[in-house]
């Protein structure tokens, strides 16, 4: 969608993963305090979005959605301000049908008057979900919304989260800033895995302004252990998936807040050149080695070796199925190391991963094996 949004994936919160129902206006000024006291907010992680149950079971007299009194006492519009005091954005939800997933009012008949006030409010970001649809098409029911949040003075992020429904990408990329691909992730690596190969398919309907969106992070809500969470982050990140962080904030581990605070990792999710890195590769036993690539800018190009058993495998990326030169030579910097692991290798890289661990290297073209080792001489002689 054209609307200056999304030139690179979006990066913030989202309640729903941990908080589900259990949500109120505490939990989210503390969210927006502790994505500031982390780092987060710095590295990039700007919207805070509030997800079902944030609404009233009923509209006011005059028709207007209103929060819940009991969750939500200040009002949605002393949240924004709060938030945007920090820097930070705000996000809400709301569904394409007549109620949300948690029977809340939908907006569905209602576009123009819910944009109007959401806009009153200060919302930066509108989360559309797909329950009680009447069986009317996503195709139908999704550019209302988007035509009555243009009609309005804010610039406002649209998400639509129709759960890949009459697949989106075929026709939301004029619609929506990203559109869900898949039904709602789990915090298990069964759901993740699969749920990265069905994005996969999309791949060549994203770019910037509209995204392939495979859900939000689990990262940090223990269904999963470090390797297989920096696995999810790796492979969400080469995908340019919204990185929407699913987790308590307020209480993360060292663990997850190292995994979610990856500047290097961050930085290929958010390239300029804009491209979804693929599966490029599925080998040995049941296809468990697998190669993740894909294109950033000046020419570089980032990997990832994926190991999707649980025995450890030695992994091989060779140039040709990257779709490089063999005989083209490569600086090799390991994004989870932080290192540069090596200077000028050309024809494959390979490495020996951890059961359901990845390595994630980004290759930038080496300079000539000459002036090379002259830069070499320069650099270990200060
Ligand atoms: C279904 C969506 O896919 C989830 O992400 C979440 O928004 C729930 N609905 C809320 O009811």
């Amino acid at each position: 969608l054209s609307n200056g949004l999304a030139l690179t994936p979006q990066m913030g919160w989202n309640s729903w993963n941990f908080f589900a129902c259990q949500i109120n206006e505490t939990i989210i000024k503390e969210t927006a305090d502790a994505l500031i006291s982390t780092g987060l907010a710095d590295l990039g992680y700007k919207y805070v979005n509030i997800d079902d149950c944030w609404s009233s079971i009923l509209r006011n007299l005059k028709g207007e959605l209103v929060p819940d009194k009991k969750a939500f006492p200040s009002g949605i519009k002393a949240l924004a301000d709060y938030v945007h005091e920090k820097g930070l954005k705000l996000g809400i939800y709301s569904d394409a049908g007549a109620f949300t997933c948690q029977v809340r009012p939908g907006s569905l008949f209602h576009e123009e008057d819910d944009a109007k006030i959401f806009a009153s409010w200060g919302i930066d970001y509108l989360k559309y979900d797909n329950c009680f649809n009447l069986g009317i098409k996503p195709e139908k029911r999704y550019p209302p919304m988007r035509d009555a949040l243009n009609s309005t003075e804010r610039i406002i992020f649209y998400s639509i989260c129709e759960w890949g429904v009459d697949d989106p990408a075929l026709w939301a990329g004029k619609v929506g800033n990203s559109w869900r691909t898949t039904d709602d992730i789990t915090d298990t690596w069964d759901s993740m895995t699969a749920i990265a190969d069905i994005n996969d398919k999309w791949a060549s309907y994203a770019g910037p302004g509209g995204w392939n969106d495979p859900d939000m992070l689990e990262v940090g809500n223990d269904g999963m252990n470090y390797s297989e969470y920096r696995s999810h982050f790796s492979i969400w990140a080469l995908m340019k998936a919204p990185l929407l962080i699913g987790c308590d904030v307020r209480n993360m581990s060292a663990e997850t807040l190292e995994i979610l605070s990856n500047k290097e990792v961050i930085a290929v999710n958010q390239d300029p050149l804009g491209v979804q890195g693929r599966k490029i590769s599925a080998t040995g036993n049941n296809n468990c080695s697998q190669v993740w690539a894909g294109p950033l800018s000046g020419e570089r190009t980032v990997v990832v070796l994926w190991n999707r058993c649980s025995d450890a495998a030695k992994i091989t990326a060779k140039w040709e199925i990257l779709g490089l030169e063999t005989s083209t030579s490569f600086s090799v910097r390991d994004l989870w190391k932080h290192e540069t692991v090596a200077d000028n290798v050309f024809g494959s890289l390979a490495a020996s991963v951890e059961p359901h661990d990845c390595k994630m290297y980004i290759l930038s073209p080496a300079v000539s094996a000459v002036s090379r080792s002259n830069e070499h001489l320069q650099f270990v002689i200060p």
